[in-house]
């Protein structure tokens, strides 16, 4: 393939970044994971992150932090990754699906306020392609009084904050702004994805951001969370190195899910280089919009209005007019040129496994038909100028050639 979808960004500054940790002797969760906990806390502007091997795993960690469980219900965008729902579903809990906004790729704010029951715990709002949701209206709309009202708490830190909580899924949307805050301190919870084809990879891995308001102590979420990723140890192997050797307790019913040192190598040699990476980002996307003005039968995304600024980690266009053969024509078309697109998301209902559990595609509409229509382009700092305008230029003939 001569233009890859995602290749991750590997320069020599991650190169070395990772040869100093495997020189080091630490190549498990030590010294550079608490390194980039710390820096990503900063830099997003909370308290307290924590690192974690996979965002799929946050969001569950997350989840029974809260203390969702079995009657409980967690409201999601039918328009997603698979996992925003099989993290509700390993807690026990009930994802209530919402079909998509009409006219975005975001969560319908709408469509969530008419899933609110007194069962509701948890809102997921997902940033698509790293384009933030409307979180000013989601939060207006928990904070209602007869919305507080229905609430129904059944764990002390669902009484401590006697509303709905909020926690982003922000797989894609690290670096992005709402409204002059970063994502991460935006939401209550935040979970950032890490994975290989994210704009900041640890190879796998994920960053959860405590943003619960005051007077509620992110310090203690995250102390009782860190203990949690490291199987219930009170002192993981890098601390017990540095104090009194290999004593420690076991204290909580732990999971397995930290980040090693080699991974936080990865993402802390990109951070160092994260807002060059945006910009060139941003400057792509810009390319796309600029050459694919008045294309026929593109619908085009933004990167930014008044409100928002995108980090520019998917171009996401949509097809008007054509069928999903159509579609998926233009695909292969662009694949014989030898350029990658994929498509972001298969809606979840259109899921064997979903619809085993009654979640079924006609009941989302919208989000079936914006599955159905979605093209994602490769966007990526390494893409060169000419490789965008070969993109560009593939992408118009496959069209024009298809939906005629
Ligand atoms: C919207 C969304 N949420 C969650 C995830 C899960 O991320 P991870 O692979 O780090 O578990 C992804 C992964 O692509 C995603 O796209």
């Amino acid at each position: 393939m001569k233009i890859p979808f995602s290749p991750p960004f590997i320069n020599e500054v991650v190169i070395e970044e990772v040869l100093d940790s495997l020189r080091s002797g630490w190549i498990t969760t030590g010294p550079k994971v608490g390194k980039l906990e710390s820096f990503m806390a900063e830099w997003v502007g909370v308290e307290k992150a924590l690192c974690v091997n996979s965002a799929s795993a946050g969001m569950q960690l997350m989840l029974e932090w809260f203390g969702v469980g079995k009657g409980d219900e967690v409201i999601i965008p039918a328009y997603t990754y698979a996992s925003t729902a099989t993290s509700v579903l390993h807690c026990g809990a009930t994802p209530v699906m919402v079909d998509a906004h009409p006219t975005s790729f975001e969560l319908s704010i709408k469509n969530v306020e008419q899933a609110i029951t007194e069962r509701t715990k948890v809102i997921i709002p997902v940033d698509i392609g790293g384009w933030p949701c409307d979180y000013d209206a989601l939060f207006s709309l928990i904070q209602r009084e007869e919305i507080r009202s229905k609430f129904s708490p059944n764990h002390h830190h669902q009484t401590q904050l006697g509303r709905i909580l909020v926690m982003a899924d922000a797989a894609h949307s690290i670096g992005s702004y709402y409204k002059g805050r970063k994502s991460g301190a935006i939401a209550d919870l935040t979970v950032v994805s890490l994975h290989a084809v994210k704009n900041v990879t640890s190879a796998e891995g994920g960053v959860l951001f405590f943003n619960l308001p005051t007077p509620r102590n992110n310090e203690d979420a995250y102390r009782s969370n860190k203990i949690i990723t490291q199987n219930g140890h009170s002192k993981n192997v890098h601390e017990r190195a540095l104090k009194d050797g290999w004593r420690y307790d076991i204290i909580a019913l732990g999971k397995k899910i930290n980040m090693t040192d080699l991974g936080a190598a990865i993402a802390m040699a990109q951070m160092g280089q994260v807002e060059a990476m945006h910009q060139r980002r941003i400057e792509i996307f810009n390319q796309y919009l600029k050459g694919f003005q008045n294309t026929p039968h593109l619908i085009l995304p933004s990167i930014s209005d008044q409100d928002r600024r995108g980090n520019g980690h998917l171009f996401m266009i949509q097809l008007k007019g054509c069928s999903v053969d159509q579609r998926d024509e233009v695909i292969s078309l662009v694949k014989d040129m030898e350029i990658a697109l994929n498509v972001h998301f298969v809606s979840l209902p259109q899921f064997t496994y979903f619809q085993s559990l009654g979640y079924l595609p006609e009941n989302f509409p919208v989000a079936v038909q914006l599955s159905n229509s979605e093209i994602s382009l490769p966007i990526y700092p390494q893409l060169t100028d000419d490789q965008v305008q070969s993109v560009i230029e593939a992408v118009k003939s496959a069209i024009s050639q298809v939906c005629i």
